[in-house]
């Protein structure tokens, strides 16, 4: 058996560690860069502080600030149009998964013009070339698409979100500071933080999880459960524990795949643009529930790393039960809605729903095998 890791070539952390940037842009002699981002980063002042940095040092950029949660096909095109016109040589992706993920999009078009129709980058694609660079700077701390291989893309005409496995798409430096993520209001980050619980969690019980991304699950795990009730309530030192947990899940996740909790989430994020973590965050105690019996010994595991102390050394079916109750006592901690009614899920649409989520690659790393009638079911049951 063989495995392979893939990561940044250099990553950066902890709060103010975006002054690293401007060393990074002139060791790799970067000229000028596109920034990819979203209007809100600026109006808030987020993106400006990547801006303002590059402007004390003279470093050349124009900026795409056009991206919006769920992002499409169509701005994904309008960003390959923008780097082409900037003449720009390398990415800043400033943003959650949606400024990240187009902007891996964008550079692997630019550099792979046969894929310029997007639609052709579903899936694990051989793209002949590397992304341009990218220089990941997360705002969110959840999906770790800074450090993965994958980006996720809207099909505003067929009404699907669909996954890019691509080793070509990694950003070459991410740099992780939580002092670019502290004005996340207390709901996103309770939605992006239990986004990357989920990474954690399906990435410890995906069919392809060993020794090595295992470490990283269970330590994302443990951080994320310590720190996101914290982060969620303001406190500086839970957000940039998040900051690290998140990325330590992305790190695990990223080489070995997730699960029906991400393959069920997608179609939710496509008809209704429900934000990513919140969709996951709500699947996730009950997919948990269902994935339990083909888990072995694993939630013993994650129950340990949750620090839940009591049952470790109870029956597995018991230790199964509590730590379920426990992700949903976190959900509840952070406002985390209970059901799918309550986030906008349209209950005649659920067979729909469940054939995008069958066909959805995610899917077929769970550990308990499914069918569309089984997914129709959990959807029924979260509903
Ligand atoms: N590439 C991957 O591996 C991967 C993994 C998981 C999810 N995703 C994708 O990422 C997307 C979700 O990303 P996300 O959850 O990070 O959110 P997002 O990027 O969609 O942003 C959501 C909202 O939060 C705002 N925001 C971001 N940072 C902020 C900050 N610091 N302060 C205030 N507001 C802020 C944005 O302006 C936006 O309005 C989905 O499309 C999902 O499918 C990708
Ligand atoms: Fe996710």
């Amino acid at each position: 058996m063989t495995y392979r890791m893939i990561l940044n070539e250099t990553s950066y952390f902890g709060a103010g560690s975006i002054s690293h940037l401007i060393d990074e842009v002139k060791k790799r002699h970067f000229k000028k860069a596109l920034i990819v981002t979203d209007k809100d980063l600026i109006k808030f002042k987020i993106a400006t502080k990547v801006t303002d940095l590059l402007d004390k040092f003279g470093l050349n950029y124009d900026v795409f600030d056009e991206v919006i949660p769920n992002p499409t096909i169509g701005i994904v095109k309008n960003g390959v149009e923008r780097f082409k016109k900037s003449k720009a040589d390398y990415l800043i992706a400033i943003g959650g998964g949606s400024p990240q993920d187009t902007a891996k999009a964008i550079g692997i078009i630019i550099n792979n013009p046969q894929h310029a129709d997007v639609r052709s980058l579903e899936g694990a694609v051989n793209t002949q070339k590397a992304t341009v660079p990218i220089i990941a700077i997360p705002t969110t701390a959840g999906t770790a698409a800074e450090v993965t291989i994958n980006y996720v893309i809207t099909d505003e005409q067929n009404k699907r979100k669909f996954v890019c496995v691509d080793p070509h798409d990694i950003p070459v430096v991410a740099i992780v500071d939580s002092e670019m993520m502290a004005s996340m209001p207390a709901s996103l980050k309770a939605a992006t933080g239990i986004d990357a619980l989920t990474h954690a969690i399906e990435g410890f019980i995906t069919k392809g999880a060993w020794e090595l991304s295992d470490m990283m699950h269970l330590k994302a795990i443990e951080i994320i459960s310590r720190a996101l009730r914290e982060s969620v309530k303001g406190d500086p030192k839970g957000v940039e524990d998040m900051a690290l947990g998140q990325y330590i899940a992305g790190m695990g996740f990223s080489n070995v795949g997730l699960g029906l909790v991400h393959g069920m989430a997608h179609p939710l994020g496509a008809f209704y643009n429900i934000p990513h973590g919140v969709a996951n965050a709500v699947l996730l105690p009950y997919i948990m529930e269902f994935n339990a019996e083909s888990t072995g010994d694993k939630y013993r595991d994650i129950a340990k790393a949750m620090g839940l102390k009591d049952i470790l050394n109870q029956p597995i079916q018991e230790v199964r039960k509590y730590v379920v109750e426990a992700v949903k006592q976190l959900n509840k901690d952070v406002g985390i809605p209970a059901k799918l009614r309550d986030i906008g899920v349209q209950e005649q649409d659920i067979p729909e729903l469940a054939q995008a989520a069958f066909a959805d690659v995610c899917t077929s790393s769970n550990p308990r095998e499914v069918n569309v009638k089984d997914i129709e079911m959990l959807y029924h049951h979260v509903y």
